[in-house]
């Protein structure tokens, strides 16, 4: 629920602006308060008149409105909400405000602000995975600023990919997550006092400074895993590939691109009690990546790329000597003989245990909502049914907790 409280949605210019609409309506079922600021170009899109009726609030669009200044500030809107949501969130206001500019009320309000700010990107797919945007983005996360979507599907322009912003429940559920921790009643925290390091989403290896290998992991599962450790009490860092869902609340997130990165990054944690390598880290990276854009010219051959090995994340870990975490857990990724592989590589790695799912592209684990897993430890091998990737997540955190000792109180009556 969000009773009580006060969102600030912009709306820029988008034809995923008609899901604002919805989106207003969403809020305001579960008792927040929803106050529109609309830019120009969202005003081609939705009217001020829609927004009003269904916020039971008016619109502001004018910056330099004698009355709109008079009667709430720029500055005082922003104060005014307990959140910024911005949907949608397009290449335009991105770039603007990773570039600090004010040039209109929506960018002024997003400068001004103190207050926490969650975009939901909707633009084409190009301009998404344009170099600037992603520059932008990147900029903005490690600012602060919390990310919903996009999504992959089919998009107005005729043109398939990610882009499409997050439909309005899901933008719900990660206002939700953002908003509500503090009107829980207080978990049980099972790994207070414990410091956990987890690994998510897919690495990036440059071939020139355009190009990289990479895979398809949406860290949605890493995420999940990071969340439910600090849900249970865990202090927790999540070491993140580049990916395109939001930081978890409650969690410090660090941004990198390659596997080389990931491992500074994971080492620099300094001691740790527990460590879950759920990130697909590229095995391989070119060996020596060029420093400009490699050029296609008329009748030349292919170049042909050589890899050498990236470092392995987990092996790392399981084998530091004293600085060895209490309990390290990798995930195994398998197209075939799911368990048997899985058992040989929590051996050769040297983890505690290894989750192993099948990663075949038919099940759909990787960027899916759902995982199917096995649980290898030294004792043995438990198969759980099939869950949403944050069920997974809960379950493992409760079992790392009772493998300190300290059981949920589901482990417990189990
Ligand atoms: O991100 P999602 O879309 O939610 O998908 C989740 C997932 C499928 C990516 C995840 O559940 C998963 O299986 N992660 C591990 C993927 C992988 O790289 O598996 P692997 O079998 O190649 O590697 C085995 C283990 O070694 C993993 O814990 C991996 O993080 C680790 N590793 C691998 C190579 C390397 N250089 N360093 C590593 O730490």
């Amino acid at each position: 629920m969000l009773k009580g409280k006060r969102i600030l949605l912009i709306v820029a210019g988008g034809i995923a602006a008609f899901k604002s609409l919805e989106l207003i309506r969403r809020l305001r079922e579960r008792g927040a308060s929803v106050r529109c600021v609309l830019t120009a170009a969202g005003a081609k899109f939705v009217t001020p008149m829609s927004l009003q009726a269904l916020s039971e609030d008016r619109v502001y669009s004018d910056m330099f409105s004698l009355t709109d200044e008079s009667e709430m500030g720029h500055i005082q809107l922003s104060r005014d909400a307990d959140l910024l949501v911005v949907a949608p969130a397009t290449a335009n206001i991105l770039a603007r405000m990773a570039a600090g500019l004010a040039d209109d009320l929506a960018a002024t309000v997003l400068l001004a602000t103190d207050k926490p700010v969650l975009m939901a990107p909707a633009m084409n797919v190009r301009m998404w995975t344009h170099p600037a945007t992603v520059a932008n983005v990147e900029t903005l996360k490690q600012r602060g600023i919390h990310f919903i979507g996009p999504n992959d599907g089919a998009m107005a322009c005729n043109e398939y990919g990610p882009g499409r912003m997050s439909e309005p429940e899901e933008i719900v559920a990660a206002i939700e997550s953002m908003l509500a921790p503090a009107e829980r009643p207080p978990l049980e925290k099972p790994l207070a006092g414990k410091r956990a390091v987890v690994t998510s989403g897919p690495t990036r290896e440059a071939i020139d400074p355009v190009r990289y290998i990479s895979n398809h992991s949406s860290g949605k599962q890493g995420h999940a895993i990071a969340s439910a450790l600090a849900a249970l009490g865990a202090d927790v860092t999540l070491v993140s590939g580049p990916v395109a869902i939001a930081d978890p609340p409650g969690v410090a997130t660090v941004h990198v691109d390659s596997a080389d990165q990931m491992l500074t990054a994971c080492l620099a944690a300094g001691r740790i009690d527990i460590a879950v390598c759920a990130a697909a880290v590229a095995d391989w990276k070119a060996a020596r990546p060029a420093g400009s854009k490699i050029k296609k010219r008329a009748g030349m051959a292919p170049p042909s790329l050589e890899l050498t090995a990236n470092p392995d994340i987990l092996a790392t870990l399981s084998k530091r000597g004293p600085q060895r975490p209490a309990l390290v857990v990798g995930f195994a990724a398998e197209t075939e003989n799911l368990v048997a592989n899985a058992v040989d590589k929590r051996q050769r790695k040297g983890c505690d245990w290894i989750v192993a799912n099948d990663v075949s592209p038919a099940i759909g684990t990787f960027g899916g909502e759902r995982n199917t897993v096995h649980l290898i430890s030294a004792s043995g091998v438990e198969e759980w049914p099939t869950l949403a990737k944050g069920e997974v997540a809960m379950r493992l955190a409760g079992r790392i907790a009772l493998h300190f000792g300290r059981p949920t109180k589901a482990e417990a009556a189990e």
